[in-house]
């Protein structure tokens, strides 16, 4: 029997599944007229904030925009130092400099991949002001302990939970350790838009109607104005969002499912697998694993119409032209280098079907198989 074709995204077929509900929804939205501002953006922000269990939600365009407006709310610019893990999307960084800040890159912790809080205390100088770690994959970052270095060194924590959204702690909540929740709901995102969204959310009202009156050119009162950004989520989007955040604990649970399928096959292989601390709840956003030779089984898995992908495969202090102009403070970077040199990204998401991820373990094991003699364990 011939592989199917596995590729790397399921939006579609979500949206196939949700097929009637979308549609209605997007219909209700396009006959209401209000499609800024709306009705369906304040009932999102109502329920959204309802599922973090935190007290206000504000929904925006991007997952970028809602950490450049946490930023600029919470009164950091030129000089302000702001530390985060140098192994994350490129956005958490640009984002800092976006606001006028210097992001400090500190390495990865090579099991969870997240930002390595043992190398958080030697980073801190007297112009540090925040700390923003980053669920990275969809692993919650150590928040109890980054709070507690922060509040020693009265740092604000503002959390990327760009790709970790239903993640949870051993005994943590995110949003529980820190000032506010970054969001992104790019298409791909385990819950996505079609298109670009994101939010904040925090218990911080303040900060929460400071982030409001950014998103609309400083404004809260119509042609009263201050300086701000056009960056609202529209209610089409936003419409759509609320028909998948009622399911998106049952997609991640799916995602763990599948992640135990594959954690199982590839259990004796010489493949690194991912690593959740005990009680944590990942959400797999991504199920990465590392090989030192990752360029050899993505091309082998693409042969056979298996799509694989990178992240992050540049760390962000060696893309070219870096950087670019504006300040930064780099850490050593041994781990999220090796990271760089050796992570693949397996087919997740939750419309995945057993005899793809089953063609997944397949092709990998048989290619573990064939280069085993000159795969050096990377365990
Ligand atoms: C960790 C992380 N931070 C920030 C972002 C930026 O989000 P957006 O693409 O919605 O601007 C993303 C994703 O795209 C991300 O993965």
């Amino acid at each position: 029997m011939a592989d199917p074709k596995v590729g790397f995204y399921g939006h579609v077929r979500q949206y196939h599944d949700l097929k009637d509900e979308i549609d209605r929804a997007i219909h209700d939205v396009l006959e209401s007229g209000s499609y800024v501002l709306g009705p369906q953006l304040t009932e999102f922000e109502r329920e959204l904030a309802r599922y973090m269990n935190l007290q206000e939600a504000v929904g925006l365009n991007s997952g970028t925009d809602a950490l450049v407006l946490a930023f600029l709310a919470l009164g950091f610019g030129p000089g302000d130092e702001i530390i985060t893990t140098s192994n994350t999307f490129f956005a958490t960084a640009e984002a800092i400099w976006l606001a006028g800040g210097t992001p400090v890159l500190i390495d990865s912790e090579s099991k969870t991949h997240n930002i390595d809080v043992k190398k958080l205390q030697a980073a801190i100088t007297p112009k540090t002001r925040a700390i923003v770690p980053v669920h990275l994959y969809g692993l919650p970052a150590d928040m109890p302990a980054i709070a507690k270095i922060a509040k020693a060194h009265g740092l604000s924590v503002i959390e990327d939970c760009a790709q970790g959204i239903g993640a949870r702690g051993d005994n943590f909540a995110i949003g529980e350790h820190s000032d506010v929740v970054c969001l992104s709901f790019i298409i791909q995102k385990n819950l996505g838009c079609f298109g670009d969204g994101g939010a904040v959310a925090t218990n911080n009202a303040e900060l929460a109607a400071q982030i409001r009156k950014l998103r609309n050119h400083g404004s809260v009162k119509r042609s009263h104005h201050s300086i701000g950004y056009n960056s609202r989520l529209d209610d089409l989007h936003a419409a759509v969002l609320r028909v998948k955040l009622r399911k998106v604990d049952e997609w991640s649970a799916k995602r763990r499912a599948f992640a135990r399928i594959y954690d199982a096959a590839f259990a004796n292989s010489p493949l690194r697998l991912p690593y959740t601390p005990a009680e944590y709840e990942h959400v797999y956003h991504l199920y990465v694993i590392e090989c030192d030779d990752r360029d050899g089984l993505q091309a082998h898995l693409a042969a056979h119409g298996i799509t694989a992908l990178t992240h992050y495969p540049i760390a962000i202090h060696q893309q070219e032209g870096f950087p670019w102009g504006r300040p930064v403070r780099v850490h050593p970077q041994s781990v999220t280098e090796k990271s760089a040199a050796s992570v693949l990204s397996l087919p997740m998401y939750p419309e995945l079907t057993r005899e793809e991820i089953d063609a997944v373990c397949r092709e990998t094991l048989a290619w573990c198989a064939s280069a085993g003699a000159r795969t050096v364990p990377t365990r």
